[in-house]
């Protein structure tokens, strides 16, 4: 038993045994390898529980005599190559069952002396690739608010009838009628025994909190997305091809932004995060970093939330003299939390002095940390203008920005988290 001494860590169980009988009787592949997208369904459905840095590990679970899954974690892990052994070991594999209980069950023994018992366990089926990274993040936060369990649901809708087998109908009573979808999530120890308890009675469940529930825990529904399906029959597979089509669909916005500050006295003048010695300073009431301003206001553009004087106003004595990469990362998160994230920033510096070209690289590697973005996403390049104008005689500096954002789709999130 380890005992935990740190906040606990979630572990993810991808069940994937099953042969799917409904899907395709008899069929060669089992529903869970059947090309979709691009993929294989359980690529899709293990994609956002990889992604996720919330999540330490995930177990995949396949069959004793499985011949499919192999070459797709031969695919991962060559996709992961180079990255930190930490990351590349996120990935495991534990053998299955003859039923999904058994196989889950096997995926939280294969954890064993790695998962502490007050850690979490998401269970999610392999068979539903559309879990959208909102779902997962939804989940763990009820955690955040001190559920014991937390399942991803959705309340029925419909008005429900049960026929008996003589053909009579009825209507069913649909208050307080949830579907339980997957992600589960529980404490590792408790649905471990949960799990046992429910097999030594010889009760067969078909999700992991109908085991909580014998043990009497009760999850939080959290409501689902009614694109989480299940593939089961052969023709959920179409449905899914197109919600990834839509889900994948990026959205794109273009900012563009504008800032000058006039010279004055002092002697540096700070340039997309990097202070350049210089024969005098600029007048401004923060740092006066027009290339960061700049920035901000062309991300800002293309979100369509205002300007930078909006969220940070110059009357603002928390803002004085303040450290312009500050507002950079509060306009970088402003954007994720927007769900959208950097294709590419272009800077334009206009000034007759100080040289800028040295310190570019280093302006571009600050810009980049801020906006958690790659280096090469972002471009900063200078001019003079000729000795012509404001800028010409010397009395300020100016800088253009030009951004695109994408939406930060499930496989934009994992691009970028790759890098
Ligand atoms: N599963 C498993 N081990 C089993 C049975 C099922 O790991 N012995 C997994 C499936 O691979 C699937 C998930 O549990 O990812 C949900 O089960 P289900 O949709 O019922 O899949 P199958 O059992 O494969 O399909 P069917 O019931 O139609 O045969
Ligand atoms: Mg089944």
């Amino acid at each position: 038993m380890i005992r935990a001494e740190r906040a606990p860590r979630v572990f993810a169980i991808v069940p994937a045994a099953g042969r799917g009988e409904r899907f395709a009787p008899g069929a060669a592949t089992p529903k869970q390898y059947a090309p979709l997208a691009g993929r294989t369904v359980i690529e899709w459905s293990i994609a956002p529980l990889l992604a996720n840095p919330r999540v330490s590990a995930t177990v995949v679970v396949v069959a004793a005599d499985d011949r499919w899954w192999q070459g797709i974690e031969d695919r991962i892990a060559a996709a992961a190559e180079g990255r930190a052994r930490a990351d590349r070991e996120r990935l495991r594999r534990a053998v299955g069952g003859p039923t999904r209980q058994a196989s889950v069950a096997n995926g939280l023994a294969s954890l064993q002396g790695l998962a502490a018992d007050e850690d979490w366990v998401l269970v999610h089926d392999a068979a539903r690739p559309c879990l959208s990274t909102a779902e997962v993040d939804a989940l763990l936060d009820a955690l955040e608010r001190g559920a014991t369990g937390a399942v991803l649901a959705s309340a029925l809708v419909d008005t429900v009838k049960r026929q008996s087998p003589g053909g009579a109908v009825e209507t069913v009573d649909r208050t307080g009628l949830w579907r339980a979808l997957t992600p589960q999530v529980f404490p590792y120890r408790r649905l471990r025994d949960a799990l046992a308890d429910a097999a030594a009675a010889g009760v067969v469940v078909t999700d992991e909190a109908q085991a909580m529930e014998r043990a009497g825990v009760a999850p939080a529904l959290v409501p689902g997305s009614p694109f989480n399906i299940k593939v089961t029959r052969a023709e959920d597979l179409d449905t899914a091809a197109r919600i990834l089509a839509h889900a994948e669909a990026k959205h794109m916005r273009v900012g563009q932004g504008f800032d000058v500050h006039r010279f004055g006295d002092g002697d540096h003048v700070t340039l997309g995060g990097v202070r350049i010695e210089y024969e005098r300073g600029v007048v401004a009431h923060s740092d006066g970093d027009v290339v960061i301003h700049a920035l901000c206001d062309a991300i800002l553009g293309a979100l369509a939330a205002g300007d930078i004087g909006q969220h940070f106003p110059d009357t603002d004595p928390r803002y004085r003299g303040a450290d312009s990469r500050a507002f950079l990362r509060a306009v970088a998160a402003r954007m994720r939390a927007a769900g959208f994230g950097l294709v590419n920033a272009d800077v334009t510096v206009l000034a007759e002095a100080p040289r800028i070209a040295k310190h570019r690289a280093t302006m571009a590697e600050r810009l980049a940390a801020d906006l958690g973005a790659p280096p090469d996403a972002i471009n900063v390049k200078a001019t003079t203008t000729e000795r012509l104008g404001f800028i010409g005689r010397g009395e300020g500096l100016a800088a253009f920005a030009s951004v695109l954002l994408d939406s930060a789709t499930r496989a934009g999130a994992q691009a970028r988290s790759s890098t």
